[in-house]
């Protein structure tokens, strides 16, 4: 592939929003010892891709100019490099970047080894795109901050998820309900209905009185919150918590940060706990078997040509998906 040139989506500098964003040609990486080179098939968008062009995470993230956006991928293995064990060209996979150099709005793109699983035949691409960040998220929130066993074998618990109509919410409540839970979810009322045939058992609509409260319509007292809206203040939280309830911020804020170190001091039983996705082989490997098995699905929001990029930008912007955006080459 040395030479030909691909098409790609970048900017070149931080904020502009959707007037940021380039089409351009450019050549088609060459992987590296570790990699694989995909020719990618979909790609998917997350609130994080656009916070990155805001500059959130400036000075460390991006770490050079020009940025193609986008980390979460499905696409077939073109070349490998030399020290590449486990794909070979043809192999159909799932692959996640680092956001440091992104990669995803483009033809083709390079893969670490470390983050590139198979993708089984009862995944489809645009699914299989869907998968990294945001379910990565949910099960890690669910299993590792809140100490839900998605074998259904703990004790039960009740879980309150905020945004279960999002990307990373209407994977949490499916992955919730594999676990021994009770689970009230928030989402707007277009989505109560798509909610519920998530598995969530309540469903609160979140413009109303009760939704602004985080009032469970059966009184229940939540052990664990995984919360993925912002906005929200511990006060809203704090009455709705059982004695030892834990707060999973998504999106901690200077406020949440307050709060979570205060907690912290006074030994408080009840407390918010900072969340940061750490991705990891094992847990892409976990979440692509549960998608194999039927046990979590993909919720596509709508599909954008990677020539109309610009639209699922404004979309991801927006935050108002209904689960997943994703852009085909
Ligand atoms: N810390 C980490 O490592 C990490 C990892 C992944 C994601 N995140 C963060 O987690 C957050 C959620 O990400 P996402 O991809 O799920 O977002 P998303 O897909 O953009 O969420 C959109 C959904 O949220 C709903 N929503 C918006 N405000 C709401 C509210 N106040 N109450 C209930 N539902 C509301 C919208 O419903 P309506 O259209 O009806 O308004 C829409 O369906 C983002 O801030 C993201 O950056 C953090």
């Amino acid at each position: 592939m040395a030479g030909k040139l691909m098409h790609t989506v970048q900017y070149d500098c931080y904020g502009g929003g959707v007037a940021g964003l380039k089409h351009v040609e450019v050549p088609i990486p060459t992987p590296g010892k570790d990699e694989v080179l995909l020719k990618l098939e979909a790609t998917c968008l997350n609130a994080f891709d656009w916070k990155i062009q805001k500059g959130v995470t400036r000075p460390f993230i991006p770490c050079r100019f020009p940025y193609i956006p986008a980390t979460d991928v499905a696409g077939v293995v073109q070349e490998v490099g030399p020290g590449v064990k486990n794909f070979k060209p043809g192999d159909e996979v799932v692959a996640m970047f680092y956001h440091f150099t992104g990669g995803g709005l483009a033809e083709y793109a390079v893969a670490k080894e470390s983050l590139t699983v198979p993708r089984p035949p009862e995944i489809s691409a645009a699914e299989g795109a869907g998968l990294p960040v945001a379910s990565l998220t949910a099960h890690l929130a669910l299993t590792q901050s809140a100490g839900i066993k998605l074998d259904g074998s703990g004790p039960r618990k009740n879980v309150l998820i905020t945004a279960a109509s999002g990307g990373v919410g209407h994977y949490a409540v499916q992955l919730a309900k594999l676990g021994n839970t009770h689970v009230t979810a928030t989402c707007g009322a277009r989505n109560v209905d798509f909610v519920k045939n998530l598995g969530a058992d309540e469903v609160i609509d979140y413009k109303t009185p009760e939704g602004e409260a985080l009032k469970s319509p059966s009184g229940q007292k939540y052990d664990a919150v995984i919360h993925c809206t912002t906005g929200i203040p511990w006060s809203v939280f704090e009455p709705n918590l059982t004695e030892t309830g834990k707060v999973i911020d998504l999106t901690p804020g200077p406020s949440a940060m307050w709060t979570f170190a205060i907690k912290k001091l006074t030994f408080s039983k009840k407390q918010l706990v900072p969340f940061l996705l750490i991705p990891k082989k094992e847990g892409l490997d976990a979440v692509v078997k549960l998608a194999k098995e039927g046990k979590l699905k993909t919720a596509i929001d709508s599909k954008h040509p990677l020539s109309r990029a610009d639209e699922a930008w404004t979309k991801c912007i927006d935050g108002h998906a209904t689960g997943k955006i994703i852009v085909e080459p």
